[in-house]
């Protein structure tokens, strides 16, 4: 293989730019030449892209975000613009190609694999709802921005005895919202994969102020309901204020941490090595504390990730 390409896609995460260095220093190792395509599939159709050189990947490990930056391009989820994309990937003479991103990302790499350009899937999205792999890239910086919030809540929190509902990302998956609970000390998770009862939340809250308890810290996942319906159902309840915080995009951001970065060292490098074995139509996984190529089928066409048990056991145990 002489040239290979790499595209981020989709929304942004922390660790983006770790696995770009690391894609384009292994393979340029190997003596192969790595394009950056640049918004991910819209620079495909629009034929945006640099060729990348050991330099272009300096000093950017550390840097959360994305330096080929990406997008949400509607034409790749048609069969005229997936047509440019893999006519224009065979005319620049790519061979192969990375795509660093989440579901819907994966799912435009399957479609390029399937039209006969052999390509990975390094799977990175904050919203850990990938199936397949333990953690996908970004989740653990997310995880660490949400902490810092938190912490910093709980102390504004327990000065004014107050309760504090605290949004996170995450769409369809409850993640986020539920390993920062456990990870915070916070007292509740709603989260979108089980059920919750609102009138026992409120229970529970006049039993803490009674108790004397100086704070309350209610994490709620974009997916199961916003925070302010919340906080204002809580005031209609029982009257108590409450104080609202959505994380937002804050979350996607910063540095990436030492479990981002090296993951993204791993998944990169063995994205590398997948392509220059011949594999193709796979993403790279981790499985317990392994690396494993999964099909995208297994990935994409087997459902939503269930909600982590042992987390969900941990925030029980420990409320
Ligand atoms: O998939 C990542 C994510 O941050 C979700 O958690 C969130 O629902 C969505 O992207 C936000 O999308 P946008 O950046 O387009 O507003």
């Amino acid at each position: 293989m002489k040239r290979m390409a790499v595209l981020t896609s989709g929304g942004d995460c922390s660790g983006m730019n770790a696995a770009i260095r690391a894609v384009v220093r292994a393979a340029m190792a190997q003596g192969v030449e790595v394009l950056g395509i640049q918004r991910g599939y819209r620079g495909l159709i629009d034929r945006q892209y640099e060729i990348m050189q050991n330099r272009s990947v300096s000093n950017i490990l550390q840097r959360g975000g994305t330096t080929l930056q990406s997008a949400r391009c509607k034409e790749m989820l048609t069969a005229a613009g997936q047509e440019i994309a893999v006519s224009n990937l065979k005319g620049l003479g790519v061979e192969g190609l990375i795509v660093i991103g989440g579901d819907g990302s994966l799912r435009g790499a399957r479609v390029l694999n399937s039209r006969g350009i052999p390509t990975i899937g390094i799977p990175a999205s904050i919203d850990n709802d990938i199936p397949g792999t333990d953690m996908s890239l970004g989740v653990d910086t997310a995880l660490n921005n949400i902490l810092y919030a938190v912490d910093c809540l709980k102390d504004t929190a327990s000065s004014h005895d107050r309760t504090f509902v605290v949004e996170t990302m995450g769409r369809g998956s409850g993640y986020l919202a539920l390993a920062a609970m456990v990870a915070s000390g916070a007292e509740w998770a709603l989260v979108p994969e089980e059920p919750y009862d609102l009138e026992a939340i409120c229970d529970n809250l006049r039993q803490r102020f009674r108790e004397g308890r100086s704070n309350s810290i209610i994490m709620v996942a974009e997916g199961a309901a916003s925070a302010q319906e919340i906080a204002a159902q809580i005031k209609d309840r029982i009257g108590f204020e409450t104080r609202v915080m959505v994380l937002g995009h804050y979350q996607r951001g910063g540095s990436p941490s030492s479990f981002d970065r090296l993951l993204a060292a791993r998944f990169g490098v063995a994205a590398v090595e997948a392509l220059l074995a011949g594999e193709s139509g796979k993403v790279v996984c981790l499985s317990c504390a392994e690396i494993q190529l999964l099909p995208f089928d297994r990935v994409l066409d087997v459902g939503s990730r269930p909600i982590d048990t042992m987390m969900l056991g941990l925030g029980q145990a420990l409320n």
